[in-house]
Protein backbone atom coordinates (compact mmCIF):
# COMPACT_ATOMS: atom_id res chain seq x y z
CA UNK A 1 0.00 0.00 0.00
CA UNK A 2 1.04 3.66 -0.77
CA UNK A 3 2.91 5.40 1.87
CA UNK A 4 3.45 9.23 1.92
CA UNK A 5 7.06 11.12 2.57
CA UNK A 6 5.11 14.45 3.71
CA UNK A 7 8.83 16.32 3.17
CA UNK A 8 8.54 15.81 -0.72
CA UNK A 9 4.97 17.73 -0.75
CA UNK A 10 4.87 20.41 -3.35
CA UNK A 11 2.51 23.32 -1.94
CA UNK A 12 -0.38 23.95 -4.24
CA UNK A 13 0.16 20.16 -5.86
CA UNK A 14 -2.81 19.21 -8.46
CA UNK A 15 -2.64 15.37 -8.42
CA UNK A 16 -5.80 14.38 -9.19
CA UNK A 17 -7.78 11.38 -7.53
CA UNK A 18 -6.78 8.09 -9.58
CA UNK A 19 -9.74 7.35 -11.61
CA UNK A 20 -11.11 4.29 -9.81
CA UNK A 21 -11.58 5.67 -6.66
CA UNK A 22 -15.33 7.66 -6.95
CA UNK A 23 -15.24 9.81 -3.52
CA UNK A 24 -18.85 10.83 -4.25
CA UNK A 25 -19.51 7.07 -4.51
CA UNK A 26 -18.30 6.57 -1.31
CA UNK A 27 -19.52 8.97 0.27
CA UNK A 28 -23.18 7.80 -0.72
CA UNK A 29 -22.77 4.47 1.08
CA UNK A 30 -22.35 6.61 4.92
CA UNK A 31 -25.71 7.86 5.63
CA UNK A 32 -24.55 10.07 8.25
CA UNK A 33 -21.98 12.31 6.34
CA UNK A 34 -25.35 13.72 4.78
CA UNK A 35 -26.30 15.78 7.24
CA UNK A 36 -25.48 18.83 8.75
CA UNK A 37 -24.15 20.09 11.85
CA UNK A 38 -25.14 24.16 13.33
CA UNK A 39 -26.88 23.98 10.08
CA UNK A 40 -23.60 23.16 7.82
CA UNK A 41 -22.76 20.17 6.08
CA UNK A 42 -20.87 17.95 8.00
CA UNK A 43 -17.01 17.63 7.15
CA UNK A 44 -15.76 14.99 9.42
CA UNK A 45 -11.97 15.44 9.96
CA UNK A 46 -12.00 12.67 13.18
CA UNK A 47 -12.05 9.64 11.53
CA UNK A 48 -8.62 8.81 13.61
CA UNK A 49 -10.76 8.59 17.15
CA UNK A 50 -13.72 6.68 15.39
CA UNK A 51 -14.21 6.24 12.03
CA UNK A 52 -17.99 6.37 10.61
CA UNK A 53 -20.17 3.21 9.32
CA UNK A 54 -21.05 2.11 5.78
CA UNK A 55 -24.59 1.53 5.10
CA UNK A 56 -22.88 -2.70 4.48
CA UNK A 57 -21.64 -1.99 8.08
CA UNK A 58 -25.27 -1.15 9.40
CA UNK A 59 -27.04 -3.61 7.34
CA UNK A 60 -24.55 -6.23 8.34
CA UNK A 61 -25.38 -5.55 12.24
CA UNK A 62 -28.89 -5.03 11.97
CA UNK A 63 -29.56 -8.39 9.39
CA UNK A 64 -27.61 -9.79 12.36
CA UNK A 65 -30.39 -8.70 14.82
CA UNK A 66 -33.53 -9.11 12.83
CA UNK A 67 -32.71 -12.48 10.75
CA UNK A 68 -29.47 -15.07 12.45
CA UNK A 69 -29.06 -13.83 15.81
CA UNK A 70 -28.65 -16.30 18.60
CA UNK A 71 -25.62 -16.87 21.50
CA UNK A 72 -22.62 -18.68 19.77
CA UNK A 73 -20.99 -22.05 20.85
CA UNK A 74 -23.64 -22.74 22.74
CA UNK A 75 -26.61 -24.73 20.34
CA UNK A 76 -27.30 -27.23 18.36
CA UNK A 77 -30.36 -25.13 16.87
CA UNK A 78 -30.13 -23.36 13.86
CA UNK A 79 -29.47 -20.36 14.93
CA UNK A 80 -26.69 -20.77 17.23
CA UNK A 81 -25.25 -22.75 14.59
CA UNK A 82 -25.93 -20.25 11.94
CA UNK A 83 -24.59 -17.06 14.23
CA UNK A 84 -21.44 -19.66 15.22
CA UNK A 85 -20.96 -19.50 11.29
CA UNK A 86 -20.80 -15.76 10.64
CA UNK A 87 -18.58 -15.01 13.95
CA UNK A 88 -15.95 -17.78 12.43
CA UNK A 89 -16.49 -16.41 8.99
CA UNK A 90 -15.79 -12.92 10.68
CA UNK A 91 -12.32 -14.38 12.13
CA UNK A 92 -11.12 -15.80 8.58
CA UNK A 93 -11.91 -12.39 7.39
CA UNK A 94 -9.78 -10.49 10.07
CA UNK A 95 -7.00 -13.51 9.28
CA UNK A 96 -6.69 -12.86 5.87
CA UNK A 97 -7.26 -8.71 6.55
CA UNK A 98 -3.93 -8.95 8.64
CA UNK A 99 -2.51 -12.49 6.35
CA UNK A 100 -2.23 -14.48 9.41
CA UNK A 101 -1.36 -17.88 9.32
CA UNK A 102 -4.00 -19.35 11.17
CA UNK A 103 -7.60 -18.21 11.82
CA UNK A 104 -7.00 -19.33 15.98
CA UNK A 105 -3.75 -16.60 16.18
CA UNK A 106 -7.20 -14.26 15.71
CA UNK A 107 -8.40 -13.36 19.30
CA UNK A 108 -11.78 -10.84 19.57
CA UNK A 109 -11.22 -8.46 22.05
CA UNK A 110 -13.59 -5.22 23.07
CA UNK A 111 -10.49 -2.76 21.15
CA UNK A 112 -7.06 -2.17 21.21
CA UNK A 113 -6.84 -1.43 24.85
CA UNK A 114 -7.84 -4.64 26.07
CA UNK A 115 -6.07 -6.38 23.63
CA UNK A 116 -2.97 -4.96 24.86
CA UNK A 117 -3.69 -5.16 28.77
CA UNK A 118 -4.40 -8.96 27.50
CA UNK A 119 -0.85 -9.29 26.14
CA UNK A 120 0.52 -7.07 29.64
CA UNK A 121 -1.31 -9.11 31.72
CA UNK A 122 -1.14 -12.74 30.87
CA UNK A 123 2.38 -12.54 28.69
CA UNK A 124 4.35 -10.24 29.94
CA UNK A 125 3.19 -10.26 33.14
CA UNK A 126 3.81 -14.10 33.97
CA UNK A 127 7.34 -13.37 32.53
CA UNK A 128 8.73 -10.03 34.57
CA UNK A 129 10.80 -10.22 37.34
CA UNK A 130 12.23 -7.23 39.46
CA UNK A 131 14.46 -4.93 37.86
CA UNK A 132 13.21 -6.41 34.55
CA UNK A 133 12.36 -3.42 31.50
CA UNK A 134 9.79 -3.05 28.82
CA UNK A 135 10.85 -0.75 25.92
CA UNK A 136 7.64 1.47 24.31
CA UNK A 137 8.70 5.06 22.12
CA UNK A 138 7.58 8.43 23.15
CA UNK A 139 5.06 7.84 20.29
CA UNK A 140 2.67 6.27 22.58
CA UNK A 141 -1.44 6.44 23.17
CA UNK A 142 -1.95 5.80 26.53
CA UNK A 143 -3.23 2.38 26.12
CA UNK A 144 0.27 1.62 25.09
CA UNK A 145 1.55 2.97 28.04
CA UNK A 146 -0.60 1.98 31.40
CA UNK A 147 -1.33 -1.33 30.63
CA UNK A 148 2.44 -1.90 31.22
CA UNK A 149 3.30 0.51 33.63
CA UNK A 150 0.69 -1.90 35.90
CA UNK A 151 2.17 -5.10 35.61
CA UNK A 152 5.82 -3.61 35.87
CA UNK A 153 4.32 -1.96 39.05
CA UNK A 154 3.26 -5.16 40.38
CA UNK A 155 6.71 -6.95 39.56
CA UNK A 156 8.98 -4.01 40.55
CA UNK A 157 10.36 -3.46 36.79
CA UNK A 158 10.62 -0.55 34.98
CA UNK A 159 9.08 0.85 31.38
CA UNK A 160 11.29 2.59 29.50
CA UNK A 161 10.55 5.42 26.38
CA UNK A 162 13.00 5.23 23.18
CA UNK A 163 12.62 8.85 22.09
CA UNK A 164 11.83 10.39 19.05
CA UNK A 165 13.15 13.46 17.47
CA UNK A 166 11.41 17.10 17.26
CA UNK A 167 10.09 15.91 14.19
CA UNK A 168 8.68 12.99 15.81
CA UNK A 169 11.16 10.15 14.12
CA UNK A 170 12.26 7.44 16.08
CA UNK A 171 15.69 7.23 17.40
CA UNK A 172 16.88 3.84 15.92
CA UNK A 173 20.40 3.99 17.45
CA UNK A 174 18.65 5.15 20.94
CA UNK A 175 16.02 2.51 20.55
CA UNK A 176 18.47 -0.12 19.79
CA UNK A 177 20.90 0.95 23.20
CA UNK A 178 17.68 0.35 25.05
CA UNK A 179 17.21 -3.16 23.99
CA UNK A 180 18.78 -4.63 27.00
CA UNK A 181 19.48 -7.94 28.53
CA UNK A 182 16.81 -6.99 31.12
CA UNK A 183 14.38 -6.28 28.52
CA UNK A 184 11.15 -8.66 28.50
CA UNK A 185 8.67 -6.89 26.10
CA UNK A 186 9.00 -4.20 23.46
CA UNK A 187 5.99 -2.19 22.27
CA UNK A 188 5.39 0.40 19.90
CA UNK A 189 2.68 2.08 17.38
CA UNK A 190 3.12 1.48 14.08
CA UNK A 191 1.10 4.54 13.49
CA UNK A 192 1.40 7.83 15.68
CA UNK A 193 -2.57 8.48 16.42
CA UNK A 194 -0.90 12.08 16.85
CA UNK A 195 1.25 13.01 13.66
CA UNK A 196 0.43 9.93 11.71
CA UNK A 197 3.80 8.77 11.37
CA UNK A 198 4.75 5.40 10.41
CA UNK A 199 7.37 3.57 12.74
CA UNK A 200 9.94 1.15 10.52
CA UNK A 201 8.13 -1.44 12.54
CA UNK A 202 9.47 -4.47 10.49
CA UNK A 203 13.34 -3.24 11.24
CA UNK A 204 12.51 -2.38 15.14
CA UNK A 205 10.87 -6.04 15.10
CA UNK A 206 14.18 -7.10 13.94
CA UNK A 207 16.46 -5.57 16.09
CA UNK A 208 14.29 -6.90 19.10
CA UNK A 209 14.25 -10.14 17.87
CA UNK A 210 17.60 -10.22 17.30
CA UNK A 211 18.44 -10.05 21.16
CA UNK A 212 15.70 -12.53 21.54
CA UNK A 213 12.79 -10.21 23.00
CA UNK A 214 9.26 -10.69 21.72
CA UNK A 215 7.58 -7.28 20.32
CA UNK A 216 3.70 -6.30 20.48
CA UNK A 217 2.59 -3.84 17.92
CA UNK A 218 -0.30 -1.27 18.64
CA UNK A 219 -1.65 -0.90 14.98
CA UNK A 220 -4.76 1.00 15.77
CA UNK A 221 -4.27 3.27 13.20
CA UNK A 222 -2.13 1.09 10.68
CA UNK A 223 -4.55 -1.35 10.52
CA UNK A 224 -6.88 1.77 8.96
CA UNK A 225 -4.22 3.11 6.57
CA UNK A 226 -1.74 0.19 5.65
CA UNK A 227 -1.12 -3.03 4.00
CA UNK A 228 -0.33 -4.67 7.36
CA UNK A 229 1.07 -8.23 6.93
CA UNK A 230 1.71 -9.52 10.60
CA UNK A 231 3.87 -12.33 9.07
CA UNK A 232 5.77 -10.08 6.96
CA UNK A 233 6.73 -7.61 10.02
CA UNK A 234 7.11 -11.02 11.77
CA UNK A 235 5.47 -9.31 15.13
CA UNK A 236 4.58 -11.92 17.88
CA UNK A 237 1.08 -9.92 18.95
CA UNK A 238 -0.59 -7.09 16.54
CA UNK A 239 -3.66 -5.31 18.17
CA UNK A 240 -6.61 -3.16 16.70
CA UNK A 241 -10.15 -2.14 16.70
CA UNK A 242 -13.56 -2.06 14.89
CA UNK A 243 -14.38 1.11 15.29
CA UNK A 244 -11.64 2.85 13.55
CA UNK A 245 -11.56 0.61 10.53
CA UNK A 246 -15.10 1.75 9.95
CA UNK A 247 -16.53 -1.07 11.79
CA UNK A 248 -18.75 -1.14 14.82
CA UNK A 249 -16.98 -0.29 18.50
CA UNK A 250 -16.84 -2.29 21.20
CA UNK A 251 -14.89 -5.21 19.05
CA UNK A 252 -11.29 -5.24 18.74
CA UNK A 253 -8.58 -7.67 17.77
CA UNK A 254 -5.72 -9.25 19.17
CA UNK A 255 -3.03 -11.40 16.85
CA UNK A 256 -0.36 -13.56 18.59
CA UNK A 257 1.52 -16.10 17.03
CA UNK A 258 0.09 -19.78 17.58
CA UNK A 259 3.03 -20.84 19.82
CA UNK A 260 2.67 -17.58 22.50
CA UNK A 261 -1.44 -17.72 22.47
CA UNK A 262 -0.65 -21.25 23.44
CA UNK A 263 1.81 -20.83 26.31
CA UNK A 264 -0.77 -18.21 27.99
CA UNK A 265 -2.81 -18.43 30.40
CA UNK A 266 -6.88 -16.96 30.46
CA UNK A 267 -7.17 -13.48 30.89
CA UNK A 268 -10.54 -13.44 32.12
CA UNK A 269 -12.33 -16.88 33.14
CA UNK A 270 -15.88 -17.49 32.93
CA UNK A 271 -18.08 -19.49 30.01
CA UNK A 272 -16.76 -20.67 26.62
CA UNK A 273 -12.91 -20.70 27.60
CA UNK A 274 -12.81 -23.87 29.18
CA UNK A 275 -12.69 -27.80 28.59
CA UNK A 276 -13.61 -28.75 31.54
CA UNK A 277 -14.96 -27.53 35.40
CA UNK A 278 -15.10 -29.16 38.17
CA UNK A 279 -14.75 -27.60 42.09
CA UNK A 280 -11.09 -28.61 42.08
CA UNK A 281 -9.87 -27.74 38.87
CA UNK A 282 -10.11 -26.24 35.54
CA UNK A 283 -9.04 -27.16 32.07
CA UNK A 284 -8.88 -24.82 29.70
CA UNK A 285 -9.86 -24.20 26.00
CA UNK A 286 -7.29 -23.72 23.48
CA UNK A 287 -6.73 -19.88 21.77
CA UNK A 288 -8.35 -18.37 20.50
CA UNK A 289 -11.69 -19.31 23.11
CA UNK A 290 -9.60 -19.28 25.83
CA UNK A 291 -9.11 -15.60 25.81
CA UNK A 292 -12.90 -14.79 24.76
CA UNK A 293 -14.58 -15.60 28.02
CA UNK A 294 -18.31 -15.32 28.27
CA UNK A 295 -20.80 -14.11 25.22
CA UNK A 296 -18.67 -12.35 22.90
CA UNK A 297 -19.96 -8.87 20.83
CA UNK A 298 -20.71 -11.23 18.46
CA UNK A 299 -22.95 -8.57 15.53
CA UNK A 300 -19.76 -6.50 16.41
CA UNK A 301 -17.25 -9.32 15.23
CA UNK A 302 -20.25 -9.58 12.58
CA UNK A 303 -20.22 -5.81 11.52
CA UNK A 304 -16.11 -5.93 11.42
CA UNK A 305 -16.52 -8.85 8.97
CA UNK A 306 -18.32 -6.47 6.83
CA UNK A 307 -15.92 -3.43 7.71
CA UNK A 308 -13.52 -5.67 6.08
CA UNK A 309 -15.30 -6.70 3.17
CA UNK A 310 -16.06 -2.89 2.32
CA UNK A 311 -12.46 -1.28 2.65
CA UNK A 312 -11.42 -4.77 0.60
CA UNK A 313 -14.38 -3.89 -1.88
CA UNK A 314 -12.63 -0.48 -2.53
CA UNK A 315 -9.31 -1.72 -2.62
CA UNK A 316 -7.48 -1.08 0.15
CA UNK A 317 -4.49 0.54 -2.74
CA UNK A 318 -6.85 2.62 -4.27
CA UNK A 319 -8.37 4.27 -0.35
CA UNK A 320 -4.39 4.31 0.35
CA UNK A 321 -3.77 6.36 -2.80
CA UNK A 322 -6.65 8.93 -1.95
CA UNK A 323 -6.03 9.46 1.86
CA UNK A 324 -2.17 10.00 0.51
CA UNK A 325 -3.43 12.48 -1.69
CA UNK A 326 -5.21 14.15 1.10
CA UNK A 327 -2.67 14.14 2.90
CA UNK A 328 -0.35 15.75 1.23
CA UNK A 329 -3.05 18.64 -0.41
CA UNK A 330 -3.62 19.32 3.55
CA UNK A 331 -0.36 19.73 4.32
CA UNK A 332 0.59 21.92 1.66
CA UNK A 333 -2.50 23.96 2.10
CA UNK A 334 -1.94 24.29 6.24
CA UNK A 335 1.62 24.79 6.33
CA UNK A 336 0.83 28.01 3.57
CA UNK A 337 -1.14 29.49 5.88
CA UNK A 338 0.37 31.85 8.54
CA UNK A 339 0.55 31.47 12.47
CA UNK A 340 0.14 28.12 12.27
CA UNK A 341 3.08 25.21 13.02
CA UNK A 342 2.43 22.05 11.32
CA UNK A 343 3.80 18.96 13.93
CA UNK A 344 5.30 16.05 12.50
CA UNK A 345 5.86 16.19 8.63
CA UNK A 346 8.40 13.95 8.19
CA UNK A 347 9.50 10.50 7.05
CA UNK A 348 6.33 8.32 6.13
CA UNK A 349 3.32 9.28 7.29
CA UNK A 350 -0.56 7.80 7.19
CA UNK A 351 -3.12 10.65 6.91
CA UNK A 352 -3.02 12.22 9.82
CA UNK A 353 -2.48 15.90 10.31
CA UNK A 354 -1.72 17.55 13.87
CA UNK A 355 -1.09 21.46 14.19
CA UNK A 356 -1.34 24.21 16.57
CA UNK A 357 -1.63 27.83 15.87
CA UNK A 358 0.46 30.40 18.06
CA UNK A 359 -2.32 31.96 19.72
CA UNK A 360 -4.91 30.45 19.58
CA UNK A 361 -5.79 27.48 22.41
CA UNK A 362 -6.43 23.80 20.55
CA UNK A 363 -9.89 24.02 22.23
CA UNK A 364 -10.37 27.29 20.65
CA UNK A 365 -9.57 26.67 16.99
CA UNK A 366 -11.80 23.26 17.53
CA UNK A 367 -15.06 25.10 18.75
CA UNK A 368 -14.80 27.39 15.86
CA UNK A 369 -14.16 24.78 13.58
CA UNK A 370 -17.23 22.61 14.98
CA UNK A 371 -19.44 26.05 14.34
CA UNK A 372 -18.22 25.63 10.44
CA UNK A 373 -19.46 21.43 10.67
CA UNK A 374 -16.07 20.50 10.92
CA UNK A 375 -15.01 17.98 13.45
CA UNK A 376 -11.05 17.51 14.44
CA UNK A 377 -10.13 16.50 17.82
CA UNK A 378 -8.03 18.69 19.98
CA UNK A 379 -6.00 18.16 22.97
CA UNK A 380 -3.28 15.87 23.93
CA UNK A 381 -4.91 12.72 21.81
CA UNK A 382 -4.17 10.48 24.30
CA UNK A 383 -0.48 10.86 24.39
CA UNK A 384 0.35 13.39 26.84
CA UNK A 385 4.09 12.29 26.98
CA UNK A 386 4.65 12.67 23.34
CA UNK A 387 2.88 16.49 24.24
CA UNK A 388 5.06 16.92 26.83
CA UNK A 389 8.59 15.83 24.60
CA UNK A 390 6.92 18.59 22.36
CA UNK A 391 7.07 20.76 25.00
CA UNK A 392 2.95 21.48 24.53
CA UNK A 393 -0.31 20.72 25.79
CA UNK A 394 -2.15 19.24 23.03
CA UNK A 395 -2.86 19.82 18.84
CA UNK A 396 -5.41 20.61 16.63
CA UNK A 397 -5.99 16.79 14.57
CA UNK A 398 -7.64 16.37 11.37
CA UNK A 399 -7.70 13.15 10.82
CA UNK A 400 -8.66 12.05 7.08
CA UNK A 401 -10.42 9.13 6.15
CA UNK A 402 -11.60 6.99 3.22
CA UNK A 403 -14.43 9.45 2.71
CA UNK A 404 -12.92 12.67 2.80
CA UNK A 405 -12.41 15.24 -0.14
CA UNK A 406 -10.43 18.09 -1.43
CA UNK A 407 -13.24 20.22 -0.96
CA UNK A 408 -13.68 19.31 2.60
CA UNK A 409 -9.67 20.09 3.66
CA UNK A 410 -10.57 23.57 1.61
CA UNK A 411 -13.57 24.49 4.11
CA UNK A 412 -10.89 22.98 6.90
CA UNK A 413 -8.81 25.60 5.68
CA UNK A 414 -10.52 28.24 5.15
CA UNK A 415 -12.18 28.16 8.62
CA UNK A 416 -8.47 27.92 10.33
CA UNK A 417 -8.15 31.51 8.13
CA UNK A 418 -11.43 32.59 10.14
CA UNK A 419 -9.59 31.86 13.31
CA UNK A 420 -6.92 33.93 12.67
CA UNK A 421 -9.31 36.95 11.75
CA UNK A 422 -11.44 35.87 14.96
CA UNK A 423 -8.38 36.24 17.31
CA UNK A 424 -6.27 38.66 15.20
N1 LIG B 1 -7.21 6.68 20.02
C1 LIG B 1 -8.21 7.55 19.52
C2 LIG B 1 -7.63 8.85 19.02
O1 LIG B 1 -6.47 8.91 18.71
C3 LIG B 1 -9.33 7.75 20.45
O2 LIG B 1 -8.33 9.83 18.94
Amino acid sequence: MTQVAAESVVPGTERTNPPAYDVDKVRADFPILSREVHGKPLVFLDSGASAQKPRAVIKAISDVYENEYANIHRGVHYLSVRATELYDEAREKVRAYLNAAKASEIVFTRNTTEAINLVASSFTGQRLKEGDEILLTELEHHANIVPWQLVAERAGAVVKPAPVDGDGIIDLAAFEKLLTPRTRMVAFTHTSNVLGIITPAKEMIKLAHDKGIPVLIDGAQSAVHLNVDVQDLDCDFFTFTGHKLYGPSGIGVLYGKAELLESMPPYQGGGDMIEYVTFEKTTFAKPPERFEAGTPHIAGAIGLGAAIDYVNGLGRDAVAAHEHDLLQYATAQISELPGIKLFGTKGEKASIVSFLHDDVHPHDVGTILDQAGIAVRVGHHCAQPLMDRFGITGTVRASIGLYNTRDEIDKLVESLDHVKEIFG
